[in-house]
C-alpha cells in the first residue's frame, strides 16, 4: 500500500471522506504536535531561554531526578506554567466534536498537558500521565495540590522536598513503565478500530508508537496529520501534510457533509 500525501491546497480525497463517514470505531493517537498551536513546544524542539542548554530527553528520566530533583522539578514547573497559559486549539476542539459524533471513539494521547480534557474530550487515555498532578516519588500516591501548597507555604510549589519525602510530577519518564490499565485500554481500542488517526507525533517513543502499528496489522486504515514525515508515515494510507488545527476541523466538516 502506498501512502498518499495530501497538502492543505488539495481537496480531501473522496475515498478518505467515504471511509471517515462509514467508520464506527475510530482510535486516535496524539503527540506533542497536537498542542504546538496552543503554544506548548514539542518535545524535540529547542528549549528556550533558561532551558536552552538542557536536553528534555535527559531531564525526563528517573536518573536525572535522583541526581538533581530540584533541577527536574524546576523544569517541570516551567512547563506547567506554559501549560497553564495555554488553551486548546481548533484541533483539540475538533477531536472533542468527533467524539460526540462517533459512538466507538477512543482518544489516546502521549501529551501530559490536559488540553484534550479542557477542550471537552472525555475518557482520554493519557499514556504518559499529566503534568498538572503530583505524586509521592516513593509510594506513587497522588498528592492533593492544596495540601502540598499548605505544607510548602507557597504556590507554585518551589521545591520537590516536602515534609514526608520527595514529590514528583505524575508523568512517565524514559525507561519507566506505562500504567498497565491505560495501556491495555489503548491496545484494545487500536486492535478493534476501523480507522486509526495519528496526529502530531514523531512515532519514535514506544510503546505508544506501536499502537497505530497494531491497528494497521488488524486491517485498520491509518490517516496521519503532520507537517513533516514521521516514523509512522509509511504505514498511513493518507498523510495530511499540515497542522492539527488546520486539518482536524476539515475532517469534522467532511463528516457533516
Ligand atoms: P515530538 O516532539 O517527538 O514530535 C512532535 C511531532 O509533531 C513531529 O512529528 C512534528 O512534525 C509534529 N508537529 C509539529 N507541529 C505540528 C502541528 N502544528 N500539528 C501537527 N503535528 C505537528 O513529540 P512526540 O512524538 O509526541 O514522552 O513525543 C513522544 C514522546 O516522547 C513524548 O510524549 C515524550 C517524549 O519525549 C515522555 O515524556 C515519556
Amino acid at each position: 500500500m502506498r501512502t498518499s500525501c495530501v497538502t492543505a491546497d488539495d481537496a480531501l480525497p473522496l475515498a478518505l471522506v467515504d471511509y471517515l463517514q462509514k467508520a464506527e470505531r475510530i482510535a486516535v493517537l496524539t503527540g506533542a504536535g497536537m498542542s504546538a498551536e496552543s503554544g506548548v513546544p514539542t518535545f524535540r524542539e529547542a528549549q528556550t531561554g533558561l532551558w536552552e542548554r538542557y536536553d528534555p530527553l535527559e531531564l525526563a528520566t528517573p536518573e536525572a531526578f535522583e541526581r538533581d530533583p530540584q533541577l527536574v522539578w524546576d523544569w517541570y514547573q516551567w512547563r506547567r506554567e506554559l501549560v497553564e497559559r495555554s488553551v486548546p486549539n481548533a484541533g483539540h476542539l475538533a477531536l472533542a466534536e468527533l467524539q460526540k459524533r462517533i459512538p466507538g471513539f477512543t482518544l489516546i494521547t502521549q501529551n501530559v498537558d490536559g488540553l484534550h480534557e479542557l477542550a471537552g474530550s472525555e475518557e482520554v487515555l493519557e499514556l504518559h500521565g499529566n503534568i498538572c498532578r503530583s505524586i509521592c516519588s516513593r509510594t506513587r500516591q497522588r498528592i492533593n495540590p492544596e495540601w502540598l501548597a499548605r505544607h510548602c507555604g507557597q504556590s507554585p510549589i518551589p521545591s520537590p522536598h516536602h515534609p514526608q519525602g520527595l514529590v514528583r510530577p505524575d508523568v512517565v519518564w524514559f525507561r519507566e513503565s506505562l500504567d498497565s490499565y491505560t495501556l491495555q485500554r489503548a491496545i484494545e481500542a487500536a486492535a478493534d478500530c476501523q480507522l486509526m488517526l495519528v496526529i502530531g507525533t514523531s512515532g519514535l517513543v514506544h510503546p505508544a508508537a506501536s499502537i497505530p502499528m497494531l491497528a494497521v496489522e488488524r486491517n485498520a486504515l491509518m490517516i496521519e496529520v503532520n507537517p513533516a514525515a514521521s516514523e509512522l508515515s509509511r504505514h498511513a494510507r493518507w498523510r495530511l501534510d499540515g497542522s492539527a488545527a488546520t486539518w482536524l476541523p476539515r475532517l469534522v466538516a467532511a463528516l457533516r457533509s
